[in-house]
């Protein structure tokens, strides 16, 4: 079972929404959520990989459904939720966690290839969010999280990405201020480097990006999916329940780092890791071979 800090049954009766619920942090997420009691509905573009975690669920003794749908597709978005809610009955939270970009330097970036990235990782963010909010919501109260990135200060060599989640931390404050009269909260969770399947997604070329980058954060090393999990968890549940409009970074202090200041540890913070299916990435597995 998944090793959660938080309460068993704390999500019980609760229906939430996962989207990219197919690998990395929204599967490990919809783990979590299911072992606290929640029925998840695994939203994503690959059916096999739904139908994947929503049986590795069921054996784990949750429940969760799989969802397919495109998330940049408005009128699907639109036609999901009323399916959710029609097999469902019912929808307390949505985490919109769906994204992917590519590795391209700006002067690279095709018009096509920079509204791809920002459709699926701000367009379709908004429009889950606004169908989950006019169908259900606004009737019903409701949590939202929004997983962003540690885009601070600018996402050299993925800026479509970095605008793409900048915009979306600016929808989380504003639909914080225009849904709090229906009891709706909305926050943003914002990761660092995670040692998650979404690595393996990267080509050759930036491997050595990759497994150099826990060497540029304060606490010496990446995120485990579970780390980010939990963060999510806490957002929607009612220990949360002041907590609207903000974003929470979990990037072991990475943006704040400055030129000049070493980063020697002489302890290191132990990884938490909840999670009894987590597996590091392939990219990070061939390292420890090496
Ligand atoms: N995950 C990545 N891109 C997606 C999309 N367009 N729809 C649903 N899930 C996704």
């Amino acid at each position: 079972m998944y090793r959660s800090v938080f309460r068993p049954g704390l999500f019980k009766g609760r229906v939430v929404i996962v989207t990219g619920g197919g690998s990395g942090i929204g599967r490990c997420t919809a783990h979590e959520l299911a072992a606290l009691g929640a029925s998840v509905a695994l939203v994503g573009r690959t059916p096999e990989k739904l139908a994947t975690v929503a049986a590795e669920i069921a054996d784990s003794g949750g429940s969760a459904f799989a969802h397919p749908c495109n998330i940049r597709d408005e009128e699907a978005v639109a036609a999901l939720i009323g399916n959710i809610l029609a097999a469902h009955g019912r929808i307390d939270a949505l985490v919109n966690n769906a994204g992917g970009q590519f590795p391209a330097l700006l002067k690279d970036i095709s018009r096509k290839g920079w509204e791809a990235v920002v459709q699926t990782n701000l367009t379709g963010g908004f429009l889950m969010a606004r169908e989950c909010l006019n169908q259900s919501m606004q009737h019903s109260g409701g949590a939202i999280v929004n997983i962003v990135a540690d885009m601070w200060g600018g996402m050299p060599g993925m800026g479509h990405s970095g605008a793409a989640r900048a915009g979306m931390v600016n929808f989380t404050e504003t639909a914080a201020l225009e849904w709090a009269r229906y009891g709706v909260r909305v926050n943003a969770v914002a990761p660092g480097y995670v040692a998650s399947s979404g690595l393996d997604a990267y080509p050759p070329e930036v491997r050595g990006l990759i497994l150099q980058a826990g060497k540029h954060v304060p606490l010496q090393r990446m995120a485990t999916e579970s780390e980010i999990s939990a963060a999510i968890v806490f957002l929607l549940s009612e220990a949360a329940s002041f907590i609207n409009g903000a974003v929470l970074r979990i990037d072991g202090g990475r943006p704040g780092v400055r030129p000049g200041f070493p980063l020697d540890v002489d302890r290191t913070v132990e990884p938490f890791n909840g999670f009894h299916l987590a597996s590091l990435p392939k990219v990070l597995q061939d390292r420890e071979k090496e």
